[in-house]
């Protein structure tokens, strides 16, 4: 059986854990020895008001049992980087950041106005930046640092009335796979999840049968593993949900290189090759890929360089 990890001394800044998602994960880093801050505006499900009594409570629960938390109740897009000056007024650092906190407004785009987009991608995009922005510094200079952005499967697939949620949640992805790059050298791991759980979130949109699979709880395992300070796994989106744990990655197609001819590039022979583009399957002259950086490209573009003016695999006989 394995070691049982712990998170002795490790500070963890939890925004929106005042209920739902973050509350578990809040109670569970305290169980394992960990110093928690817990963030929560305290509004409602569509982001207006505030109210200290969410956080309060959870501190007072984690305290009870003896662990040590502190509350705070800023909102994440407008004062996010006073909740991680919490976390090092009170416990002198900062070494796991949670990007959990979320509001919805959900409406069809035809009808959603500049404010309902606004608003989300404020909340979850710009509260999600503003925490890493202000905690960087900390871990940059410790050398240590894990951080989880909160995506959702609306933002990785799309979902109907969540056009403002999807475009946040997925920029939250790209804003995971650039800080990953970036933090590597430094041992800070970035990674983003993809939950299905029961909470005020879901507790109206899903039948109660599938609600009852759904426990918070169910998602905290790969959280805690994700931040340790053991795992190195980076980079990276999992999807959970009812006990399902999976990892989501880019798929890029064979796809077809083209003749280098001028005469070659032109919609037509987009036309003409269409299925070799959209192709999962490997071919002779290329294979399918898993890219995880920019510079995968690079492959693609010798390949292409490398053709000669006339290639079988490459050349489009386009009608004129
Ligand atoms: P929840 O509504 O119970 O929790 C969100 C918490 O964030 C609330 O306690 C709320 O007061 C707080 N919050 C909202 N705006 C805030 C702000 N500006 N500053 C600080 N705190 C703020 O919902 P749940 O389900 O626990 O969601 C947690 C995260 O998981 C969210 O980011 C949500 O989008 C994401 N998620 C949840 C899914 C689910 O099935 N429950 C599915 C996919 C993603």
């Amino acid at each position: 059986m394995s070691e049982r990890l712990l998170f002795k001394d490790r500070v963890v800044v939890i925004t929106g854990a005042g209920g739902g998602l973050g509350k578990v994960y809040a109670l569970e880093y305290a169980k394992r020895g960990a110093k928690v801050v817990v963030n929560d505006l305290g509004g409602t499900l569509g982001g207006s008001g505030s109210n200290s009594r969410a956080a309060d409570v959870v501190v007072d629960e984690i305290k009870n049992a003896g662990g040590e938390a502190v509350a705070n109740y800023d909102s994440v897009n407008d004062n996010g980087e006073r909740i991680i000056k919490t976390a090092i007024d009170n416990f002198g650092r900062v070494d796991i950041l949670i990007n959990n906190a979320g509001i919805l407004r959900d409406v069809s785009f035809a009808r959603m106005s500049e404010k309902e987009f606004g608003s989300v991608v404020d909340v979850h995009l710009n509260g999600g930046y503003k925490l890493c922005k202000a905690a960087w510094p900390y871990m940059l200079s410790q050398k240590f640092g894990r951080i989880i952005n909160t995506a959702s499967p609306a933002g990785l697939f799309g979902n109907f009335g969540q056009a403002n949620y999807s475009a946040a949640k997925l920029g939250l992805v790209g804003l995971a796979e650039t800080l990953a790059k970036e933090g590597y050298k430094y041992n800070i791991r970035v990674n983003s999840i993809a939950p299905l759980a029961r909470s005020r979130m879901t507790e109206n949109v899903l039948p109660p049968h599938i609600l009852k699979q759904l426990g918070p709880e169910k998602i905290v395992p790969l959280i805690l593993f994700l931040t340790h300070e053991t795992t190195q796994v980076t980079n990276s989106i999992f999807e959970l949900a009812a006990g399902f744990y999976g990892q989501l990655r880019w798929e890029r197609s064979a796809g077809q290189i083209f003749n280098p001819n001028p005469e070659t590039f032109t919609p037509e022979a987009i036309l003409n090759k269409w299925k070799c583009i959209v192709d999962f399957k490997d071919k002779p002259f290329n294979k399918v890929q898993h890219p995880i950086q920019l510079s995968d490209y690079n492959d693609l573009i010798t390949k292409a360089k490398k053709l000669p003016a006339q290639n079988d695999q490459g050349s489009i006989k386009v009608d004129s």
